[in-house]
């Protein structure tokens, strides 16, 4: 059986050109303070601004595939992905807010808004647990 390191550095040790090592799918408790985003393993970590326990979405974003590790989360407690501010809540990884923008524009977008957002409505962010194993989180 091959493991994801001989898939990315090959069975001799070789390191495989575009392939990059895997993330490591734990994440140090704390590098994820309270209302903080980071990236576990292929995972976008999101803790809510209380401080309560954080979950894992996937990573890219349903708009045009931003890195949602890089998000935020704002006063709702929602993640805002980076490049368009479209908002997802986090429980069911459902999109509640269209973006602002598509490519490199950044402004009002009202009508294809609400059709990006009906997409990310049925096609949520999947969601997995996340478990505090001593000093960092794990994927549940
Ligand atoms: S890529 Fe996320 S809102 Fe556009």
């Amino acid at each position: 059986m091959i493991n994801a390191r001989e898939v990315a550095w090959g069975a001799c040790g070789q390191r495989r050109p575009g392939n990059k090592p895997p993330m490591p799918a734990e994440l140090p408790a704390a590098d994820l303070a309270a209302g903080r985003v980071a990236r576990i393993g292929r995972w976008a970590a999101v803790r809510p601004r209380d401080g309560g326990d954080p979950v894992a979405v996937s990573r890219l974003c349903r708009h045009q595939g931003a890195d949602l590790s890089k998000g935020s989360v704002d006063p709702k407690g929602c993640l805002v992905c980076p490049w368009h501010q479209s908002r997802y809540d986090v429980a069911s990884g459902r999109m509640v807010a269209g973006p602002r923008g598509f490519l490199s524009y950044h402004g009002p977008t009202p009508g294809y808004a609400t059709v990006i957002k009906a997409v990310g409505r049925v096609l949520p962010l999947r969601v997995r647990r996340l478990v505090r194993r001593g000093e960092s989180w794990s994927l549940g």
